[in-house]
């Protein structure tokens, strides 16, 4: 369990719960209310950023966490209902502060324009190459289809992850 948890929450006055979620490999105690999401708790109490509010209602895909490896919508979880569950989020994804390939290969490939989409994105391919080294174009964009980029035109993210494909 990180330092500082414990401190925290005795600073915060709330009326919810205490609840342990497992958070890029580290136990995070976290006073929730039952009605907040998971992208509540991970943006606003443990300031992890990287996962992005676009629509709040299940439609752009820029929330997108992996639970126990597999993408899912943080905008549309409750976090009481992950406890027990591996989240990873972007920041969980480098490994001492060294960019994953994928990241790599989407800043090398001009896939991050705004960026909104960008953490979403690289998640969901991030689960894709896990369970198929070698995707097909046509798996690429299945895999990707939640995700909405109002900036690229897509092109560039499907090039950055065949990049990656074609170094495995
Ligand atoms: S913010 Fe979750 S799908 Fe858009
Ligand atoms: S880079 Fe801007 S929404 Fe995708």
């Amino acid at each position: 369990m990180k330092r500082g948890n414990v401190k925290n929450l005795e600073k915060e006055k709330c009326s919810g719960k205490i609840i342990t979620l497992t958070v890029n490999g580290e136990e995070r105690l976290v006073a929730v209310e039952d009605r907040d999401t998971l992208l509540d708790v991970l943006r606003n109490k443990l300031s992890l950023t990287g996962a992005k509010e676009g629509c709040g209602t299940g439609e752009c895909g820029s929330c997108t966490v992996l639970l126990d490896g597999q993408p899912v919508l943080a905008c549309l979880m409750l976090a009481v209902g992950v406890v027990g569950k591996k989240i990873t989020t972007i920041e969980g994804i480098s490994a001492g502060g060294k960019l994953s390939p994928l990241q790599t290969a989407f800043i090398d490939h001009g896939a991050v324009q705004c960026g909104f989409c960008s953490s979403g994105m690289i998640l969901s391919s991030t689960a894709l190459l896990s369970a198929n080294a070698k995707p097909s174009r046509q798996d690429i964009r299945k895999a990707l289809e939640g995700n909405i980029c109002r900036c690229t035109g897509y092109n560039k993210i499907i090039e950055a992850i065949e990049s990656v494909k074609d170094q495995k």
